[in-house]
């Protein structure tokens, strides 16, 4: 059994107790994923799994057997950053950057939602194909990923720099 992480392949773990975190983490050697509350609170954690972002702490490994699994590692690498890393650089998104990695996967994942009219909490016309990208849309849909140093003026300025559509 397997599946892709960062487009290798991948076998999936003997212990079907492995959580997808631990697999990425411990046993793959892929620590830009991160650890935080590993129950589902903190967004920490945020992978792609084709395209859609997922709590890995609270993902079994084996229930993704042959699915595509991106991570940050995955997503941009020190001599090609992503556009949303160079974005956060520029704009001050992180301090001690413990979030950060999970911030950037589901901001990612988060822009493709809107393009395909998944609405939120905040979406005023539910029956909209696609959705803007507006500061509230923004805010509610990061809502799940915290970030302990505050950072979070840095981190919608990053996201609205990257993702926000021209004004006509
Ligand atoms: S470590 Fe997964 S949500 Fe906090
Ligand atoms: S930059 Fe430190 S937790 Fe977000």
């Amino acid at each position: 059994m397997h599946m892709k992480v960062n487009g290798e392949a991948v076998a999936l773990p003997d212990d079907p107790r492995v959580s997808l975190l631990d697999l990425l983490r411990e046993n793959l050697r892929l620590s830009g994923t991160k650890k935080g509350c590993n129950q589902g609170a903190c967004g920490a954690c945020t992978v792609l799994v084709d395209g859609e972002r997922i709590l890995s702490c609270l993902a079994l490994a084996v229930q993704y057997e042959g699915r595509s699994v991106t991570t940050i590692e995955g997503l941009g690498t020190v001599a090609a950053l992503h556009p949303l890393q160079a974005a956060f650089v520029e704009h001050d998104g992180f301090q001690c950057g413990y979030c950060t990695p999970g911030q950037i996967c589901s901001a990612v994942a988060m822009v493709e939602e809107l393009r395909r009219g998944v609405p939120s909490h905040v979406t005023a016309d539910l029956g909209s194909a696609t959705i803007a990208l507006s500061r509230d849309e923004l805010r509610e849909r990061m809502s799940g990923n915290l970030c302990r140093c505050g950072a979070y003026n840095g981190i919608v300025d990053a996201i609205e720099a990257t993702f926000a559509e021209p004004a006509e």
